[in-house]
């Protein structure tokens, strides 16, 4: 399907549920990058999610969203269960916003939903040469280190930097071996996922995407990247005042309240110790891509480089959607 149609009947789809046009448009485009940058767990996949929360009043379309100041560098939004795209859009404005007036902005968001990529917002932070970082809670499904219970979310850690070139350095990465998206699709389409990634709800590994869903995903690094999913769930959700510690809704699954994701944005100038940020970092760049190479590896990237590929391969092309979404897309329309 074009782009642009693509674009339009999610529109379409957002303002069938009641959401403002402002925020079917927000929402809409969020989805459509998920889609472009190949993040296809997090896009179109989700479409029909959101609507049915929408339709069940666990999303709410006309949000009342507070901003409260508590300081000129520090807000707290209140997004009264928005969509999570309308209140992370909130949220990194704000961010950017307190840190171009003040060299650094903090921003907390409770009461929101799952909000897609967080490099999606880290990008809008880089483009005005913001340093960011971003953190958001998700709905159990890694297992602390030493637990066979899922309670930590995904959790993704993210950090964006300018690079002084049109690529941005930004490292968006979940703590899970493997993003629960990307579980749910291969579900979806009767697929195996990679060994090594899952546990089944009885603790033997698995590759059955089915089993992985209702047993438990490994974190990266074993105790390390459970220490890492801890301290996103502390910064997004104890911090913030969003859902924690394994209170954040299945959005698939559990329509019986609403999500209360919290996320935590910072941003901050580029240039506040060193003026001559942008050269020094192209400078590290420079050193770290220069390194002798594996032999099976052809250029060394930094995280965020096969991203900025991938979209600019697809911006121009149609849109792949499978079966599946075209009767959901087909459902929502009609
Ligand atoms: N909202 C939520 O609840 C939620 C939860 C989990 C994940 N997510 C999102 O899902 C997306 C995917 O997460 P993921 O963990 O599967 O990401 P991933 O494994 O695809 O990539 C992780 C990081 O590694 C970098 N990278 C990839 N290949 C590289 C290479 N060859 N050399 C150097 N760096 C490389 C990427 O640029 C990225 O920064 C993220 O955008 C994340 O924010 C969202």
């Amino acid at each position: 399907m074009k782009r642009q149609e693509l674009f339009y009947k999610l529109i379409k789809i957002f303002l069938r549920t009641g959401l403002s046009k402002q925020h079917a448009i927000i929402s809409s485009k969020a989805i459509l990058n998920a889609e472009l940058v190949g993040a296809y767990g997090h896009g179109l996949s989700r479409l029909k999610m959101y609507c049915d929360r929408i339709n069940k009043k666990v999303i709410n379309p006309k949000p009342q969203i507070k901003i409260k100041k508590i300081s000129p560098s520090i807000s707290l939004v209140d997004a009264n269960d928005s969509i999570g795209f309308v209140a992370a859009d909130i949220g990194i404005k704000e961010a950017i916003k307190n840190a171009k007036r003040n060299g650094i902005g903090m921003v907390g968001v409770k009461n929101s939903g799952h909000y897609g990529l967080s490099g999606y917002y880290a990008e809008q932070a880089v483009k005005n040469n913001l340093i960011v970082l971003i953190y958001t809670g998700a709905p159990p499904a890694v297992a602390p280190f030493g637990s066979l219970k899922s309670l930590f979310g995904t959790n993704p850690i993210c950090f964006g930097a300018p690079t002084g070139t049109k690529i941005p350095f930004i490292l968006d990465t979940s703590i899970s071996m493997i993003n629960r998206g990307k579980i749910r699709v291969a579900a979806k389409n009767n697929q195996k996922i990679p060994e090594g990634v899952a546990l089944d709800k009885d603790g033997k590994p698995t590759t059955d995407a089915e089993k992985a869903l209702n047993g438990v995903q490994l974190p990266i690094g074993g105790f390390r990247g459970s220490g890492l999913a801890w301290m996103v769930d502390i910064l997004s959700g104890v911090f913030t005042g969003g859902n924690h510690a394994g209170k954040i809704k299945d959005p698939f699954d559990d329509f019986s309240a609403p999500q209360n994701i919290g996320h935590l944005f910072i941003a901050f100038k580029a240039n506040i110790f060193m003026k001559d940020f942008k050269k020094r970092i192209q400078k590290n760049i420079n050193i770290v891509k220069k390194l002798p190479k594996l032999k099976n590896i052809k250029k060394i990237l930094y995280p965020g480089e096969s991203k900025y590929y991938r979209y600019q391969n697809n911006k121009n092309k149609n849109i792949k959607i499978n079966d599946l979404t075209k009767s959901d897309i087909n459902e929502l329309l009609r």
